[in-house]
């Protein structure tokens, strides 16, 4: 069984000592494709045997997902370590449709706890939270902590990481990111941001992702393959106004200690751009330009890994 570290606990999770231990039966985590109760009790069909579906049938992210919100949290994610260590053993090809499910489950504690301790937020924010797989964007080890909300680092330079779900929401709101809006993000990292955004901004929208670091761009690109609107950019950020175009909001993921006048410079009228400024401890900033004018709002401490420019 995977053992789940003791710091792992979502925020503000609640989990009952006392609650009933109920351990998923070994038909549950092999057969996703039924409904728990019948699951229980359904003889264990071999992987040779076992159904093959292009897509869930209703009944399984219906009822599955009901019965996934009623399990304490704690099991939930027991549930989700289990299926990681499996995967990590090589003993599950690819990325199990009932990965996504359990890790869907974990989630909803997350998205309970950020806005329990952060909100209010837009709906659909919160939505982007519980929908998009996170776990498909950190690193095969991490995928047991994938629902927590804390930053993963995405390789070992200490340089790039996986935002810790909050961040993203927070730097959403202060842009009021909305369906139809065009949006640059300077940092790609994993591209789990991107597809956050694009969630967001839905088929009319569109995101435009850029990073520095071709290794994390590549994967980035390969992991967003199936987004229509989203492009993944390789490039120093400090000069990528030239592909900003007609984007109207800009986010920034990495820390930088001002703001180049390049980026000023490009922003339109109506244009918001949000970004964590500061060195060793930073203020998530944003600014607009309103008639022609600069404003400037301060929303906050954060906590973001460092300007990789060169420049
Ligand atoms: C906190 S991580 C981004 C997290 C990302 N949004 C995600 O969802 O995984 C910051 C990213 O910014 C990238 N970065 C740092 N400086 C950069 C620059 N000047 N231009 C472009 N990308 C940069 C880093 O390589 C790293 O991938």
């Amino acid at each position: 069984m995977g053992g789940r570290p003791p710091s792992k606990q979502t925020r503000g999770q609640t989990t009952s000592p006392g609650a009933a231990r109920r351990r998923p039966v070994d038909n549950e985590r092999t057969a996703p494709y039924v409904h728990l109760d019948a699951a229980a009790n359904a003889p264990r069909a071999s992987p040779a045997e076992g159904p093959t579906v292009a897509s869930p049938p209703v009944h399984f992210t219906v009822a599955f997902r009901r019965e996934m919100a009623r399990l304490p949290a704690a099991q939930r994610q027991e549930w989700l370590s289990q299926i990681a260590s499996t995967m990590a053993r090589g003993e599950h090809d690819g990325q199990p449709l009932e990965l996504g499910e359990v890790a869907r489950g974990c989630r909803l504690s997350l998205v309970e706890a950020v806005a329990k301790q952060l909100g209010p937020f837009d709906e659909r924010h919160l939505s982007a939270l519980l929908e998009v797989p996170r776990e498909r964007f950190v690193r095969p080890q991490d995928v047991a902590l994938s629902a927590d909300d804390t930053p993963l680092p995405l390789d070992t330079t200490g340089l790039a990481t996986i935002s810790a779900p909050h961040a993203y929401v927070l730097s959403f709101r202060v842009l009021r990111l909305a369906p139809g809006d065009s949006l640059v993000e300077l940092g790609t990292g994993s591209g789990y941001g991107a597809a956050l955004a694009a969630w967001i901004v839905g088929p009319k929208g569109h995101v435009l992702t850029i990073e520095i670091d071709p290794l994390l761009a590549r994967w980035a690109r390969d992991t967003l393959r199936s987004e229509p609107n989203v492009l993944v950019v390789d490039g120093d950020a400090e000069s990528s106004t030239p592909f900003w175009r007609d984007a109207k909001k800009i986010v920034v993921t990495f820390a930088i200690e001002s703001l180049p006048s390049a980026w000023l410079e490009a922003l339109p009228d109506g244009g918001k751009l949000v970004a964590p400024v500061g060195k060793a401890e930073q203020r998530l900033v944003l600014i607009e330009r309103r008639r022609g004018v600069l404003v400037e709002t301060d929303h906050g401490a954060v906590r973001y890994v460092k300007n990789r420019s060169t420049r």
